[in-house]
């Protein structure tokens, strides 16, 4: 199937991204992203199986707008047959409609998680475990590239088992995978601990296409530096960006606007009250944890945040901070 190249083509390098968390990268967090110039935004991880079986809660998960594009949605799994059903349900407005979602925005672009070490997802196979497995992975790739002309990516982690990065990508350099998003921490290693910087830099002898280099970029000094160090195109930035989504804007500018807290908080609430209704308030909570740490006040006002229900309470907490 010819593919949509357009958007990994016309990234300006280096890229840096928003990279997905379950949880957390939802429609208001990427729109606040995409606002501080993030180049490209993904989904929270979605099942290709809760896609078949509970299409509509799983779509409305993945909602998005236009504001977020380039937009890609994270499948993970391990029957290729289910993600050739997840994507056509994904890429059919006719189907979703009928679902009763209006507003729906298609990605721009699929993206197969090889890297999360869950215990809830590697106990499907799928994630971290599926990496390890390389005819099924290489299965599931070549049936996803197959079944849609959007551009596919894959993410992984540095080492899964006894599979690396490069043995990985070796198996599947005959695939028209788009990029790739190397977490360089070993499955072992989960979220903590030394990025290997290495083996990023050297799967440049087994891809062509877009790498995003991912681990530990919390500013800007940290994510030139992994940038320098790896060759990489670009930069997937998870953490970094939880209660700091101008950390976008400092990796991209020289002189990075001021910020003004407050506001981009009460505008991020507003997306989200918007998005999920009384639920996204609640949600809220952790990221106005987030949001006020490392203040003088922190502690006493997280002690007030966390029972936050309305815009108004957020409104009356930070006017007395
Ligand atoms: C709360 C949380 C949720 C995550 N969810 C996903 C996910 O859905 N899919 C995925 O591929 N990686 C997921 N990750 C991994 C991140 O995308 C990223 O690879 C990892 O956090 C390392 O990057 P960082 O050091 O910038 O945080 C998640 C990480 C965190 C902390």
């Amino acid at each position: 199937m010819k593919k949509d190249q357009s958007f990994w083509q016309k990234l300006k390098k280096p890229i840096y991204a928003l990279a997905p968390m379950a949880g957390i990268t939802d429609s208001a967090f990427r729109q606040i992203c995409k606002e501080f110039g993030s180049h490209i935004t993904y989904s929270e991880m979605a099942s290709v199986a809760a896609l078949v079986h509970s299409p509509k809660k799983t779509l409305e998960m993945l909602y998005s707008t236009k504001k977020e594009s380039p937009y890609i949605v994270q499948l993970f799994g391990n029957d290729p047959k289910y993600f050739v059903k997840a994507i056509k349900l994904l890429t059919d407005k006719k189907q979703i409609a009928n679902l009763g979602i209006s507003n729906y925005c298609l990605p721009d672009g699929i993206d197969i998680n090889l890297g999360c070490p869950v215990p809830k997802i590697v106990k499907q196979g799928a994630g971290s475990v599926l990496m390890q497995n390389l005819k099924l992975a290489r299965e599931i790739i070549k049936n996803v590239i197959n079944s849609t002309n959007l551009p596919i990516s894959i993410k992984l982690r540095s080492k899964s088992g006894k599979i690396s990065a490069l043995t990985f990508l070796d198996n599947t350099r005959d695939l028209d995978i788009k990029a790739v998003m190397i977490h360089g921490r070993t499955k072992t290693q989960g979220f903590a601990g030394r990025v290997n910087y290495n083996i990023i830099k050297k799967s440049r002898n087994y891809f062509s296409g877009i790498i995003l280099a991912n681990g530990g970029v919390i500013n800007k000094e940290t994510g030139d530096k992994l940038l320098q160090k790896t060759n990489a195109d670009g930069l997937g930035i998870a953490r970094g960006a939880l209660g700091r989504p101008w950390i976008f804007q400092e990796l991209i500018s020289q002189s990075p606007k001021s910020i003004n807290i407050s506001k981009i908080i009460i505008k991020h609430a507003k997306l989200l009250e918007k998005l999920k209704g009384k639920h996204g308030i609640i949600e809220m909570r952790k990221h106005l944890c987030w949001y006020v740490r490392g203040l003088p006040c922190a502690r006493k006002l997280r002690a007030q945040l966390v029972r936050v229900k309305t815009i108004e309470d957020i409104n009356a907490i930070l006017e007395l901070a």
